[in-house]
């Protein structure tokens, strides 16, 4: 007993990083696979409403307390023509879509997925086309969507059956500018350009919006951080927010590698952050321009599956990961690091929701399941409101292939002051061993451990499928709290959630 592994935490009430922005916990849908047709839309399905959709996943997603959804794209965006998904469906066209190669029928669009949103109880973070098209179909855009009525685009949109303005907050300006797969790429200064544009003439429609540039579209990008710099030398006055993308995956099968690499996102955000405080100090602006990391995930499993699937079909299997319990090992530290940096990651966006890289998945007119990355997600949304608070700790620490000093046991800390609640989430990365965390909350007084959830499997690449839920979260976690003093025993790669409440 005496030669276990340990780790201690501090943390005290006054240790604020930031008040936590409800938007981290967002996800995205894009135009692609099966996220819309025969995920959120299936009107053959017996579950499905008066619209089409299907009420078990509604569920599912209201389940997760989703605040945003980015949507329709992605890549998708970059050759979409908004018009094409409003007005009757029977006039709807049939377009080829070339960032996935498939038919996109339309026969979703605009107004039914801001119908979808309010059902789940979410927003819609709305994105614009900046690659084949731009000022003009953007600014028209915002019109339909925003202005209450009396010009033609708002008028339009009454005459649709929308007599109200949707009234979108939040607008990205295309998407992964950067990539040479994006139809219409560009180069920073390119980009730059026809954001600042693009932002004022929306801003003009309607001042009240927030914007958000694309950065890069992964810190592996060769042009990564200079994209930022130059974009935001153009945007710095325009926009609000910058974009971040990740995706990471364990191609080698290295478990102890692939578990650290919130690291690189850790460093990911730092270097923006820099970037960002570099123009504005050089621009001498007292405006702050905040992170949106509006996609992010593991995204692996399908690669392959992926180059097998024929061009030109509707609605295909694409991007179809199954995920395992280390996947959602990572998905949970993923959400610590986006806690640690509370005070500058404003969105995020948990990329897909439905089907695609998701962590909800269904049949074809059959069943909805939970994939194993679903339940950190949904714990992190669901007690991760309030504060954030710097967890003070030491842990034993590892090296792997990428990576030196890497934590054992990483976590974030979540003070809900109205709620009187306080979340820890933690994470110990050890393969083979249990940690025993104590944790001095002694200026928590009063407070008493109310539950300690965990998601534990022997097997790593555990998944869960239509049929079982190989990967759930139980509660029966041992912990206990005497005198301030909180010992928390961390079975060995597990995601645990500790609730206290006054
Ligand atoms: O989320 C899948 C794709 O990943 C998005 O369409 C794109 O923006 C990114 O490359």
């Amino acid at each position: 007993m005496s030669d276990r592994l340990k780790a201690n935490l501090v943390l005290d009430k006054e240790y604020k990083i930031a008040n936590i922005d409800e938007r981290i916990y967002g996800s995205f849908i894009e135009h692609l696979g099966r996220a819309v047709y025969g995920g959120v839309y299936e009107p053959s399905h017996s579950e499905a409403d008066d619209q089409g959709f299907r009420k078990d996943v509604m569920k599912l997603v209201r389940d997760l307390q989703v605040p945003i959804i980015r949507y329709p794209g992605g890549n998708f965006v970059s050759g979409y023509r908004w018009e094409d998904g409003v007005g009757p469906k029977e006039d709807r066209p049939r377009r080829t879509e070339l960032a996935w190669r498939t038919i996109e029928t339309n026969q979703i669009g605009t107004n039914e997925f801001f119908d979808w949103t309010k059902k789940v109880n979410s927003n819609i973070m709305m994105a614009v086309n900046l690659g084949t098209r731009g000022i003009d179909a953007a600014r028209n855009f915002i019109e339909y969507c925003n202005l209450p009525g009396g010009t033609y685009w708002s008028d339009l949109r009454k005459s649709h059956g929308y007599n109200q303005p949707h009234n979108i907050k939040t607008w990205c300006l295309g998407n992964e500018m950067d990539g040479d797969w994006q139809v219409g790429q560009k180069t920073a200064t390119e980009y730059g350009r026809i954001a600042r544009e693009t932002a004022k003439a929306m801003r003009l429609v309607d001042p009240t919006i927030e914007l958000v540039a694309c950065g890069s579209s992964g810190s592996g990008m060769p042009t990564f951080p200079e994209w930022e710099a130059t974009v935001l030398d153009h945007t710095y006055n325009e926009v609000d927010y910058i974009s971040l993308h990740q995706y990471y995956g364990n191609q080698e099968n290295d478990p102890a590698n692939y578990l650290a690499k919130n690291i690189d996102m850790d460093h990911f955000i730092k270097t923006v952050i820099s970037t960002c405080d570099y123009i504005k100090a050089k621009h001498r602006s007292k405006k702050t321009i905040n992170l949106s990391f509006d996609e992010w995930n593991v995204w692996y499993h399908s690669n392959d599956a992926d180059k097998k699937i024929e061009p030109w079909s509707i609605a295909p299997p694409q991007l179809e990961d199954h995920y395992n319990f280390e996947d959602a090992l990572l998905v949970g530290s993923m959400l610590i690091t986006f806690l640690k940096h509370a005070d500058r990651v404003k969105m995020a966006c948990l990329a897909q929701l439905v089907n695609v890289i998701a962590p909800i998945m269904t049949e074809n007119n059959g069943r909805s399941w939970k994939q194993t990355i679903y339940y950190p997600y949904m714990h992190a949304s669901v007690f991760g409101r309030g504060v954030s608070l710097e967890p003070v700790l030491s842990s034993p620490k590892y090296d792997s292939k990428d990576y030196t000093d890497v934590p054992y046991v990483d976590c974030a800390a979540v003070y809900n002051e109205e709620n009187e609640e306080v979340t820890l989430f933690i994470v110990n990365k050890h393969l083979e061993e249990s940690i025993s965390l104590s944790a001095d909350i002694r200026s928590f007084e009063g407070y008493r451990l109310i539950e300690h959830i965990v998601l534990e499997n022997d097997d790593l690449k555990a998944v869960n499928t239509p049929a079982e839920q190989v990967v759930a979260p139980h509660t029966n976690g041992d912990s206990k709290l005497e005198n301030g003093h909180l010992e928390v025993n961390l079975s060995k790669t597990s995601w645990n959630v500790l609730r206290l409440k006054r």
